[in-house]
């Protein structure tokens, strides 16, 4: 193979022909039951629960109890036909081939008069089918028939068994999902409902060629010298019948300074057994032509469009081309022996795991995706939802979310937004808290899988890591499904899945990123045990997940020290305004009434959040908005309690012991009880605009210790020192919105780090403790520092805080022109304290800060509007507001 670089040019693309099967003008499609007796238009890409929708036969499925009310459509079984037409020309083409992007799941497929085209049963595979000679001139019908997913997990059951039996049964749900390649939240989980949907979820289309087509392309990026290596590898495919693949093929990057490396090389080949053959062109691009991408707060995301074009030698009309954008940057994920840093004691036991990004050690804050939708036809088509995720994501600072193993590998959008925001992704393979079946059939289709994501995903800068499951080692270790009788068949079966079968494939296609077996996972450790560690959890080594319902979780000491906490979280309810988009009775509004009952999937009902919350605040079951208050306290704690935590995690950076915050869990799929911080509809609970402050990357983080010393450690994710600012610790009296003490300190911190400030000696030596409180900001040019405080009792029994007045006034509007945004000002006036101040409106926008812990006469907060204009008068009038008070 010859190599040629040629300088910029234009070129103009027309691909091969396909002939779209997406509803359209063109191509009707309908739906019907097993014994049709329910039928109508359907909508594809679709499903069954959207068309049952559309059609009228079912609600809202997300409204009261419909979950369970619409279960018969998951135990029936679905049929779709498009009726579409194909020219004589259309016919003569050498390859034709009917490709489904994603079918959901276990189908079989016919074409004119019931003849059979193929099986599918992998919700997350890419099908091929070879029609020549299949299709007639005219009009043609095709087929989709859908197997209930119930029945045929129950069918694959019975023959493969793997543990659990099933899910607790207050999750409403369904059995066996793990024998489905399937999104296993389907079925149902502990924040989730089960819909068992079935349906042709992603575009379909028919290939019509000559020669052959790109299928993928991968990027490999690698830093040599002064020089990125790219390299380029093309996946061509073209018919099985058809083994020689002869073109030209050309690779086009725009990179700075408007210029273009162009190369091409000429390619005469046999191609594999199964019709691909694989190209590969190597640029070499100069440093100074690129800038590097940098996870979101540490830098820019420039990314460089990379144009692939395949000019047939035969076909010369027939150009197949792919685009995609380039990012430069290395991650690396660090796992070396502890005790070089932190010596032979404890702390140094053990494995770091932290991830350098163009090396440099960065700490990972984030959180947990699910997916955005619990169809997953709606989750990959509702761009509008997963921007303001990803956008609200960004907003609090986040640089990684850890796509979870029970979701979907999500859409193409999804990751190019990712790659657009700094955001990188921790990616779950999609097996999720269960042991998995190892039948032949099963792990063929599960190679087919891995192959086809891999390749789709491979490219994204955003991407930093694979892991093959979610807590599969650990639920194994700990025996949560009861399968210890057999633990040596389980742990044969996992190491067949995870290492045999799916590590090679994962390392051949991406051997730049790190795949951990499992997540969490002792790393390296877990593999030098044999995959099964003894100890999955043990904090000394790769990602934990931590729960704990029963301690105090506003108290710092609660936590462990932990080299990287991929998990952790708590439960709170939404608020009422979202709940009421699933209910309109008023007596749903109660802890007791069976709304609430059906939706809180934990078996132990809301009892760990009422126990946190009365370790904390007083709440008297007989106050008349007692259900109003428990809501709302419950966003505090959960709120207060995340914030503990994530700045535990984040004041033990120093020297890199503890590298990542990934809290459980960003978003929701439904109106009820759970980890997330952005409730089902996009409106933020407390946590997230918590979130804002607790990830800001300059922050004054004090510890409470036991002794009631506080610890002031200054945590700065800056690739620039403090020097000699300023910290400011005011004491505060319940009572008054004035501090009763000021002192200033010197504030110093490295790059990149947390510091304790050795200067800062603080107690309560000189006050009644019950009376006070303290308040922590930075004075410091140029940063942006939230302030932070220390509650020294449980606020239940703080002295002096009193109900206040509170006036809210809401003045000029600002336009921020580039963004067409509406920016008002919010005038708080306050003549005490006031905990957690809760400002809600329906207006369209957000508040800039919320839950504020107010110390001033007199604050400010902007809300911005996105769409909706309003005076200041009726923003005003529409503002409700809450608080905290004994
Ligand atoms: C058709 O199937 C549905 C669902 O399986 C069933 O409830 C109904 O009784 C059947 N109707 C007839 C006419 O067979
Ligand atoms: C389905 O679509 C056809 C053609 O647009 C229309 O005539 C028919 O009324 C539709 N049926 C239903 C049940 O909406
Ligand atoms: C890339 O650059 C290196 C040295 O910088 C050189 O050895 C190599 O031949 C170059 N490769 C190509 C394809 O130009
Ligand atoms: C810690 O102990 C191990 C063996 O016990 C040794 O190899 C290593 O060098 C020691 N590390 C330090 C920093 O002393
Ligand atoms: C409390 O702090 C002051 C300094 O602010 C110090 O002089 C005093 O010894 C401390 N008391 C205790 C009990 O630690
Ligand atoms: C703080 O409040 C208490 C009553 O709650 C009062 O006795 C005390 O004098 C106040 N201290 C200051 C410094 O204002």
């Amino acid at each position: 193979m010859k190599t040629f670089v040629v300088l910029c040019s234009v070129f103009l693309i027309v691909n091969a022909k396909n002939i779209d099967l997406t509803s359209s003008e063109n191509v009707f499609w309908t739906f019907m039951n097993k014994n049709n007796t329910i039928r109508g238009n359907a909508t594809v890409p679709g499903g069954v629960y959207s068309d049952l929708q559309h059609n009228g036969f079912i609600g809202d499925i997300l409204s009261e109890d419909n979950d369970v009310r619409t279960r018969w459509v998951a135990y029936d079984s679905w049929a779709y036909t498009a009726k579409f037409h194909v020219s004589r020309d259309d016919l003569a083409a050498r390859v034709q081939h009917l490709v489904f992007e994603g079918l959901d799941t276990t189908a079989f497929i016919t074409l004119n008069q019931d003849e059979p085209i193929g099986t599918a049963d992998n919700m997350f595979v890419r099908y091929v089918y070879d029609i020549k000679d299949k299709l007639k001139e005219g009009e043609n019908e095709l087929k989709v028939s859908f197997l209930s997913p119930v029945a045929a997990a129950d069918m694959r059951s019975s023959k493969f068994f793997a543990a659990p039996t099933c899910v607790p049964s207050v999750y409403n749900g369904e059995c066996h999902v793990n024998q489905l390649r399937k999104m296993q939240a389907s079925f149902s989980w502990d924040w989730g409902p089960a819909f068992p949907s079935v349906g042709i979820w992603k575009p379909v289309y028919i290939e019509l060629y000559n020669g052959a087509i790109i299928r993928s392309v991968t990027t490999h990026t690698n830093k040599v010298g002064t020089d990125w290596k790219l390299d380029i590898k093309v996946y061509l495919e073209t018919s099985q019948k058809i083994t020689q693949v002869a073109g030209v093929l050309s690779a086009s990057l725009q990179v700075e300074g408007k210029q273009t490396i162009k190369m091409w090389t000429h390619v005469d080949a046999m191609s594999q057994a199964d019709g691909t053959h694989v190209v590969e062109i190597t640029m070499n691009i100069s440093e100074n032509k690129i800038r590097l991408w940098w996870p979101n707060g540490y830098g820019d995301q420039p990314l460089y469009e990379l144009n692939v074009l395949w000019t047939p030698d035969e076909y010369q009309h027939e150009l197949s081309h792919k685009s995609l954008k380039v990012g430069f940057r290395t991650v690396q994920l660090i796992e070396s022996d502890a005790s070089e840093i932190f010596g032979n004691d404890t702390a140094g036991k053990g494995l770091t795991f932290y991830f350098k990004i163009n090396d440099h050690p960065l700490f990972m804050k984030g959180s947990n995706w699910i997916p955005s939708h619990i169809l997953p036809e709606v989750g990959e088509s509702q761009r509008d939802v997963v921007d303001a995720l990803l956008t609200s994501a960004h907003d609090a600072h986040m640089g990684m979310l850890r796509v979870w193993g029970g979701g979907v590998y999500e859409s193409d959008h999804f990751y190019d937004k990712c790659d657009q925001l700094g955001i990188l992704i921790w990616q779950d393979f999609l097996f999720a808290c269960a042991m998995y079946p190892t039948d032949p059939a099963f792990i063929s289709t599960v190679q087919e899988e891995i192959e086809q994501n891999v390749l789709r995903l491979q490219h994204h800068p955003s991407i930093a890591v694979w892991a093959g499951n979610n807590e599969n080692e650990v639920a194994l270790r700990g025996n949560w499904y009861d399968t210890m009788p057999s633990f040596e068949k389980y742990k044969a079966d996992y190491i067949k899945l995870y290492v045999d079968t799916i590590k090679p494939i994962v390392e051949d296609l991406d051997p730049g990123r790190r795949y951990l077996v499992s997540s969490p996972s002792n790393g390296l450790e877990s593999e030098r045990e044999g995959y099964i560690a003894m100890n999955p959890y043990d904090p000394h080594y790769g990602d934990t997940h931590y729960y704990n319902y029963l301690a105090d979780n506003w108290n710092m000491m609660t936590y462990p020290k932990t080299r990287f906490a991929s998990e952790y979280g708590f439960q709170s309810l939404p608020s009422l305004k979202t709940m009421r988009t699933a209910t309109k009775k008023e007596e749903d509004f109660s802890l007791q009434s069976e709304f609430s009952k059906h939706r809180q999937h934990s078996p132990n009902g809301y009892s760990f959040i009422r126990t946190q919350m009365e370790s904390r605040m007083k709440l008297d079951e007989n106050d008349p908005k007692y259900f109003e208050k428990f809501v709302f306290y419950s966003q505090i704690s959960q709120a207060m309690a995340i914030k503990a935590e994530t700045e535990v995690y984040r004041q033990d950076q120093a020297n890199w012991y503890t590298m990542g915050a990934l809290y459980w869990q960003l978003n929701d799929v439904w109106q009820a009880p759970s980890w997330s911080g952005i409730e089902y509809g996009g409106n933020w609970k407390m946590l997230h605009y918590f979130a804002m402050s607790f990830f800001s990357p300059v922050l004054v983080s004090p510890r409470l210790l036991p002794s009631d010393d506080i610890d002031v450690y200054l945590l700065n994710d800056r690739f620039v020192p403090i020097i000699d600012d300023k910290i400011t610790v005011d004491f505060y009296n319940w009572s008054s919105p004035a501090p009763i003490s000021t002192k200033q300190y010197s504030a110093n911190a490295d790059p990149l780090s947390s510091k304790l400030q050795k200067d800062i000696k603080i107690n309560f030596s000189e006050y009644k403790k019950e009376e006070v409180f303290v308040k922590f900001t930075l004075q410091a040019a140029g940063i942006n520092s939230p302030p932070n405080y220390v509650f020294p009792v449980p606020l239940k029994s703080a002295k002096g805080l009193r109900k206040p007045n509170i006036q809210i006034t809401v003045s000029s509007t600002v336009m921020r022109r580039q963004q067409e945004l509406l920016e008002y000002l919010i005038n708080i006036r306050v003549d005490t304290v006031v905990l957690f101040l809760w400002m809600e409106t329906d207006v369209k926008g957000y508040f800039e800060n919320n839950g504020i812990i107010v110390t001033e006469p007199q604050s400010v907060v902007k809300f911005i509007s996105t769409k909706d204009q309003v005076t200041p008068q009726d923003l005003q009038k529409s503002i409700k507001i809450q608080y905290y008070v004994n």
